[in-house]
């Protein structure tokens, strides 16, 4: 009798043993999804920045035209456009202090550190449609990302470059020299800088290697007070 019993004890504690090996090769071969990806080399480890969700599931684009639409719609995107179009307008006019106009309909266009791209949305609703905006941080469909102080474009690739914030370039001269780079000759530069005197403008127009000042005047914009520099690219070659 006390035989039997111990027989009987020592099969439930192999079958026990038994379970208890399967469960613990169940975890080391399914590890429990975590929000921390596996490391290895072509996944190295990023930490979420929100939720565990957002690295595994995107957005849905949805999302990103539902906060466009937000934005477009506020005042001060409204207000900002129109400042710029009205800036591009006066480019396309043969007006007296260009005495030609620099943009066109049909003008190739370039817009550096253009941030959300009020910019680009003005050009597009007065009718220039080719337009390239860039900035270090893209804000799509507006603009895309790229380093401004080495455009991935060819030379001579624009008819027309603009920028509202070469204030704010690290580097003022890798900037014009990109900027000047990419504009073929007969091309235009308009530079919208914080209100300068005329040797800062003197300054600004010693950067372009390839091109003439064609004029700088005085404006307000969008309620500050800014200058306006036009530059045109007259040689193919840095001499
Ligand atoms: C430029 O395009 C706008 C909008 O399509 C149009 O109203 C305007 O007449 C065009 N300008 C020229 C010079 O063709
Ligand atoms: C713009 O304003 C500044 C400061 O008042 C002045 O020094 C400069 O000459 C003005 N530039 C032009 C082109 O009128
Ligand atoms: C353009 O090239 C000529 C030589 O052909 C040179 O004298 C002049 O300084 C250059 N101007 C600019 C703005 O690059």
């Amino acid at each position: 009798m006390e035989l039997h019993i111990q027989a009987f004890l020592n099969r439930i504690s192999l079958i026990v043993s038994t379970i208890a090996t399967v469960i613990l090769f169940s975890i080391l071969l399914h590890p429990p999804e975590t929000c921390i990806p596996h490391l290895s080399p072509h996944n190295p480890l990023k930490f979420p920045h929100s939720t565990c969700d957002s690295h595994h599931h995107p957005r849905p684009f949805s999302t990103l035209e539902k906060k466009n639409h937000r934005l477009w719609s506020t005042s001060a995107w409204l207000n900002k456009v129109k400042s710029f179009s009205r800036v591009f307008i006066d480019a396309q006019k043969n007006n007296p202090s260009h005495k030609f106009s620099i943009l066109s309909n049909s003008s190739k266009s370039l817009c550096l550190l253009a941030g959300a791209g009020q910019e680009v949305m003005a050009l597009q609703q007065i009718g220039v449609s080719d337009v390239t905006a860039i900035d270090l941080v893209d804000s799509p469909p507006l603009v895309s990302r790229a380093d401004p102080y080495y455009l991935p474009f060819f030379d001579d690739a624009f008819d027309f470059a603009f920028s509202a914030q070469f204030d704010v370039a690290l580097f003022p001269s890798r900037f014009i020299a990109e900027m000047e780079r990419t504009v073929r000759v007969e091309g235009f530069c308009l530079l919208l800088v914080e209100e300068c005197t005329d040797e800062e403008v003197r300054q600004i127009e010693r950067l372009f290697k390839r091109g003439e000042l064609v004029g700088a005047d005085n404006l307000t914009f969008s309620g500050s007070k800014m200058t306006r520099i036009v530059v045109r690219i007259i040689n193919s070659t840095i001499y």
